[in-house]
C-alpha cells in the first residue's frame, strides 16, 4: 500500500521501486514496448515480454535475461480473447502475481477516410479500443490483490488533434485515451491507477522504414528540443507511471513529445526565424 500523509517519507522518489513487481507488457516485441519491457526489468520488475510475433518477444526476453533480468516471452494477439487469457495465466504462473500492465499493441493505418475499409476500420477499433478493455478486463481481478497496481496505454497526439490520412487510427487512439479515463475512475476504489503516455515520435525500425531521412529531418526541425525521441524515454515515462512513485497521478495523458504539441508558434512574433534557428545563430 502506498504511504500517504505523514507517513509519506521524503525520500519516497527514491524508495518507491517497483522491485519484485510483474509486469504483463503488450506489444513488447519492438519499439516503444520493447524498451517498457527492458526498463522495467532493469529497475528489479519482472516481465511477460507478450507480442503477436512470438520470435521478437523471444528476442526481447532473451536479451533481457542474458543481462541480468527476469522476463518470459509469451505469443500474444490482443485481438484474441484466447490470448490475453493465456497471457494472463503465464504471468501468474511465472510470478505469482500481476502489478502492472502496459499496454502499446496497435492497429496502424494510413489511409483517407473517404477511401477508408470499413473492415480495416472495425478491426483497428478491435484491436485499439475493445481488445485494450478485454486485457484490461481479464488483469483486473489480479490487479485489485496488488498493493500498487496501474495500467498504462500509449496514445497518441492522432487521438487528440486530427491527422490527415491516419484513418481508424487517430479516432481510435481517441477512444482509447476515453477508456483509459473511464477506468480510472471505475477502478479508482481498487486503487488501480490507469495512465496514457502519449509518445511524440519515436526512432524505431519502422519509423526509419517507412520515413524518408528528408521527412524526418523535417519532423526534427518541428520539435523544439530538435530530435525524434529514443524508445526508452517513452518507456521511462510508461514506467513511472506504472511505479508507485506516481501513486496519486490517475486518468491522465502524459504526452511526452520534446515539445512537439506545443510548437503551435515556432516563430515568434516580429521574427524572421524560428526559436531554434534564432538560437543555433545566436550560439554559433
Ligand atoms: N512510433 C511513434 O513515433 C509513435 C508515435 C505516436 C504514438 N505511438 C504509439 O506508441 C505505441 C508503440 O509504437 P511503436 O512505434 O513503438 O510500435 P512498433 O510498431 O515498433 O511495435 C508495436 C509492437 O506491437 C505488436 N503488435 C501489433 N499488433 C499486435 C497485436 N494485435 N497483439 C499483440 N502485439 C501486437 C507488434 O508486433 C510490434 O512488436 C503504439 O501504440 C503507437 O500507436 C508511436
Amino acid at each position: 500500500m502506498q504511504p500517504s500523509g505523514s507517513e509519506r517519507p521524503l525520500d519516497w522518489m527514491r524508495r518507491s521501486t517497483i522491485e519484485g513487481f510483474a509486469a504483463l507488457v503488450v506489444g513488447a516485441g519492438s519499439g516503444m514496448g520493447e524498451a517498457c519491457a527492458r526498463v522495467f526489468a532493469a529497475n528489479g520488475g519482472r516481465v511477460i515480454v507478450a507480442d503477436m510475433n512470438a520470435e521478437s518477444a523471444e528476442r526481447v526476453a532473451a536479451e533481457i535475461c542474458a543481462s541480468g533480468g527476469e522476463a518470459r516471452a509469451v505469443r500474444l494477439d490482443v485481438s484474441s480473447a484466447d490470448d490475453i487469457e493465456a497471457g494472463v495465466r503465464a504471468v501468474l504462473d511465472a510470478y505469482g502475481r500481476l502489478d502492472v500492465l502496459i499496454n502499446v499493441a496497435v492497429k496502424v493505418a494510413s489511409v483517407f477516410l473517404e477511401d477508408a475499409d470499413y473492415d480495416d476500420w472495425e478491426k483497428a477499433f478491435h484491436v485499439n479500443v475493445t481488445s485494450a478493455l478485454k486485457l484490461a478486463r481479464a488483469c483486473l481481478p489480479h490487479l485489485r490483490q496488488s498493493p500498487s497496481p496501474a495500467i498504462v496505454f500509449a496514445g497518441s497526439l492522432a487521438g487528440v488533434n486530427g491527422y490527415a490520412r491516419s484513418g481508424s487510427y487517430g479516432p481510435s487512439k481517441g477512444a482509447l485515451i476515453t477508456l483509459a479515463r473511464q477506468m480510472a475512475l471505475e477502478w479508482a476504489p481498487d486503487n488501480i491507477r490507469v495512465n496514457v503516455v502519449i509518445p511524440g515520435t519515436i526512432i524505431t525500425p519502422a519509423m526509419t522504414r517507412d520515413l524518408s531521412a528528408e521527412a524526418i529531418e523535417t519532423r526534427k526541425q518541428q520539435i523544439p528540443l530538435g530530435r525524434l525521441s529514443e524508445p526508452g524515454e517513452q518507456a521511462d515515462a510508461a514506467v513511472f507511471l506504472a511505479s508507485p512513485a506516481a501513486s496519486f497521478i490517475t486518468g491522465q495523458v502524459l504526452v511526452v513529445d520534446g515539445g512537439f504539441s506545443q510548437a503551435l508558434y515556432p516563430q515568434p512574433m516580429g521574427m524572421r526565424e524560428t526559436m531554434r534557428d534564432y538560437a543555433m545563430r545566436k550560439h554559433t
